[in-house]
């Protein structure tokens, strides 16, 4: 049976360091779904629409084909791997705090659906680099185009310009 992996999060937006994952997890696994999870009780700078679109045209940038992308607005992910014959979630390591902070959510997710977590490493030059943080250099007026797409870049302006 051919693999299927997810690789949840966020991306509000998607990063260079997102990208390398997407493009290193689809070099493993048959197939990778990029699953744009939408926290209701997080204010997001774009919607989830915005993020998915975003995250498809950098891929399309990056020459990274062959991903399929969802949105997840409520429930547990681990459900949603089930429900669609996922046996494996994606997630990037920055440092050791992101493993001290992703080894509950992997060992919850083992429980709930006998679902695994693969970590993989992030390439050293974006071990820095956050959402949140391009966010908040960006909404200062700072350049962050060595950290995400020209597609993303564009969409931050035009969002802190308007
Ligand atoms: O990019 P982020 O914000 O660090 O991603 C965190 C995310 C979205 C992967 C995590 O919050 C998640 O899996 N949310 C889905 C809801 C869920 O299943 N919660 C229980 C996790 S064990």
């Amino acid at each position: 049976m051919a693999s299927l992996a997810l690789y949840p999060g966020s991306f509000d937006p998607v990063t260079l360091g997102h990208l390398s994952v997407i493009r290193r997890a689809s070099g493993i696994f048959d197939h990778l779904e990029v699953v744009v999870v939408h926290n209701p009780n997080k204010n997001s700078l774009f919607s989830a629409g915005e993020r998915i679109d975003l995250i498809e045209r950098s891929c399309k940038e990056l020459g990274i084909q062959g991903i399929s992308f969802s949105t997840l607005n409520s429930g547990l992910l681990a459900a949603h791997a089930r429900k669609i014959g996922a046996k494996t979630i994606i997630k990037g390591l920055r440092t050791s705090a992101d493993l001290d902070y992703e080894l509950q959510f992997a060992s919850m997710n083992r429980d709930l659906e006998n679902v695994e977590t693969v970590f993989l490493a992030t390439e050293p030059e974006y071990s820095q680099v956050s959402s949140s943080l391009i966010r908040e250099v960006s909404g200062l007026g700072g350049d962050v185009s060595k950290h995400v797409t020209a597609c993303v870049a564009e969409a931050l302006r035009e969002k802190f310009t308007k």
